[in-house]
């Protein structure tokens, strides 16, 4: 079951779950916390059986282009638990993510990624990094 939390409203107990998950997730990174610099806006999890399983993170800014400001989201370290992954769990938590920023009325969907396999087979394009952004892998997905 798929439950979408507000940053304020995370219960601890998730919070724990949460931990477990990342650790597994990105072995050195976490260390423990639920977040690495900034606390996202909206935490989307899955639970099965009681347990977490697949969490993802929103953030929402507006940054400016050309003239126009731009409403974005991103989409912040995706992951499932090692003994669920390769059954498309991944791709669900992915697609509601994108169904939120569609609802928000985002024009894109970014974030960053080492591989692009499961990115670019839901349609998120890679951006080459230019040398004022060192950040490699950056994807970007066109909402509006
Ligand atoms: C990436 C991840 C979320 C995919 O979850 P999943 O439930 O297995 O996803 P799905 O079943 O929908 O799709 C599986 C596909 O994801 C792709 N994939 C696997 N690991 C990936 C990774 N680290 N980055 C991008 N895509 C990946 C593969 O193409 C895989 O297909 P394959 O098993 O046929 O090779 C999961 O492997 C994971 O948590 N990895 C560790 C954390 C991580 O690297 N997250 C991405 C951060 S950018």
């Amino acid at each position: 079951m798929i439950h979408i939390f507000a940053e304020p409203t995370l219960p601890a107990a998730v919070q724990d779950e949460l931990r477990i998950l990342l650790d597994e997730a990105f072995p050195g990174f976490f260390n423990g916390r639920t977040h690495i610099k900034q606390q996202p806006h909206f935490r989307i999890v899955t639970h099965q059986r009681g347990n977490l399983i697949t969490r993802v993170e929103l953030d929402y800014r507006v940054i400016r282009v050309g003239a126009e400001g731009v409403c974005i989201c991103g989409l912040i370290d995706l992951c499932v638990r090692k003994h669920c992954r390769g059954r498309g769990i991944g791709s669900r938590l992915l697609e509601e993510g994108e169904g939120q920023a569609r609802k928000a009325g985002v024009a894109f969907m970014v974030l960053m990624a080492n591989r692009r396999d499961i990115y670019s087979r839901h349609g998120l394009e890679h951006v080459q990094a230019t040398k004022r952004s060192a950040t490699a892998g950056a994807a970007v997905a066109i909402l509006r």
